[in-house]
């Protein structure tokens, strides 16, 4: 360096590329999500990459959403060439594809009509305007729902949730709303009231922590409804579209009963569109019509991109047989994590859940001293530490960790994905044992 000159100034930082995420999201983005601290660039099958290049195995596919995976080839192509042809023209008009998508939908739920919307919430709310319609006349107007519940985040549906934390600070919430403990019929029977008009349960809670309805009660609760006249509803929008073995949670569930069992309406979304957001309720034949002409709408509901990728998942899972290896996987996948829960005890307290929407549900957060040390309860805690390990999984709550991996999974990685649980539980063990 020369006399004169003045050391070079500092190079400039480079900033990391999920430092400037971050930001662009603290200073523009509305802080409504806890977020973990991962940036994400591509996908490809059952993998994600972040940023800095790693590599995750996704078990969470979005929280039941990419049920193919990540840019898979024939559904990216299809999605393409729709945009290419058409891509939205309001349901003013009529085009091809929502009526073919709602026929495929009624082959594989029954005889009745569809609806299509954007997304799980406002599937529910379109629910819950046609038990308003049913009982409009003769002034009912209420919906029993379960205790630990979720069923979107709109007025409407947090009124419905059966989870006091999703209402905070939100009331008044529309009124019409009761929830009642999920498997249990003689609770439910009791708290009908002369203004009820519909039931609305989950096949299988997602949200509420991987608890899943008992075939039984499903099969009581029909003859109870019909008994008082009231509504079924089932919220599929995240056990159902295949993710149990079957197109809807409670065909799995009442295999051999179907006969005797069919709701009278079905919410459903997330991997309906395979990435692509839509929803859609089915209604039953009886009550098609109370929905009439201008009674419900949306301006997106059904567009030509929603429902040309939706027809495509249709057509590649059935292809490919994906209902057949979610249950296969699906078994498998319980079976080795019950393994665990057997052999880790002290942290795995059960294991729940059908096909491929599986949850392990940990012990408390006091009664595993490597999670004790810090405030985050132990599903985030786990979770941490699965990202460590390149898997992706998703807490339910404070003490479950879910499983909803992409319906095309494949066995060596579904042996990667139990290896890095295995890895976490035998960190949680060494560690304990040494303090
Ligand atoms: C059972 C159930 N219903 C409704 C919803 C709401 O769906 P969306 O987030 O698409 O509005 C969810 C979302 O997790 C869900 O799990």
């Amino acid at each position: 360096m020369k006399e004169n000159e003045t050391e070079p100034p500092p190079r400039p930082m480079v900033q990391k590329p999920a430092d400037r995420v971050a930001r662009l999201h603290e200073e523009y983005v509305l802080p409504t999500y806890a977020r973990f601290p991962r940036v994400f660039v591509r996908g490809s099958g059952s993998y994600l990459w972040d940023t800095e290049g790693k590599r995750y195995l996704d078990l969470g596919t979005g929280i039941a959403v990419c049920c193919l995976g990540h840019a898979h080839k024939a559904l990216a192509e299809a999605i393409a060439a729709q945009a290419r042809t058409l891509l939205h023209i309001s349901n003013l008009y009529y085009h091809e594809w929502q009526g073919c998508l709602a026929e495929e939908l009624v082959q594989r739920i029954g005889e009745g009509k569809v609806f299509f919307c954007n997304s799980g919430a406002e599937a529910n709310e379109a629910l819950f305007k046609l038990a308003r319609r049913k009982g409009h006349k003769e002034g009912r107007f209420e919906i029993l729902t379960a205790t630990n519940s979720f069923h979107g985040r709109t007025l409407a549906g947090i009124a419905a949730t059966g989870q006091a934390k999703v209402k905070e600070g939100f009331e008044p919430l529309p009124p019409g709303f009761r929830h009642v403990p999920f498997n249990d019929l003689d609770s439910l029977e009791e708290a009908i009231s002369p203004a009820t008009v519909a039931v609305l349960v989950e096949g299988v809670q997602g949200e509420g922590g991987i608890h899943v309805a008992n075939p039984e009660y499903l099969l009581e609760l029909r003859k109870l409804c019909d008994e008082k006249d009231l509504l079924l509803l089932m919220d599929e929008v995240q056990c159902g579209q295949y993710r149990t073995g079957r197109f809807l949670s409670y065909q799995r569930l009442l295999e051999g009963e179907e006969e005797d069992f069919q709701p009278d309406g079905v919410a459903m979304a997330k991997g309906l569109g395979g990435g692509v957001p839509i929803g859609a309720i089915w209604v039953r034949e009886s009550y098609a019509d109370l929905l009439s002409p201008g009674s419900h709408g949306s301006t997106f509901g059904g567009n030509p991109l929603a429902c040309a990728a939706a027809l495509k998942v249709l057509e590649i899972v059935e292809k490919e047989r994906l209902d057949v290896n979610a249950r296969e996987l699906g078994d498998r996948f319980k079976k080795e994590l019950k393994r665990l829960a057997k052999k880790y005890a002290d942290y795995i307290r059960e294991v729940r859940g059908l096909g491929l929407m599986l949850g392990i549900k940990l012990a408390g957060r006091d009664e595993i001293p490597a999670f004790a040390r810090r405030d985050a309860p132990p599903s985030i805690q786990f979770v941490r530490k699965l990202h460590e390990r390149g898997v992706l999984a998703i807490p339910a709550g404070k003490r479950v960790v879910r499983f909803l991996p992409p319906l095309n999974l494949t066995e060596a990685q579904l042996k990667e994905g139990i290896d890095a649980v295995a890895s976490v539980l035998e960190e949680l063990s060494s560690s304990d044992s040494a303090s």
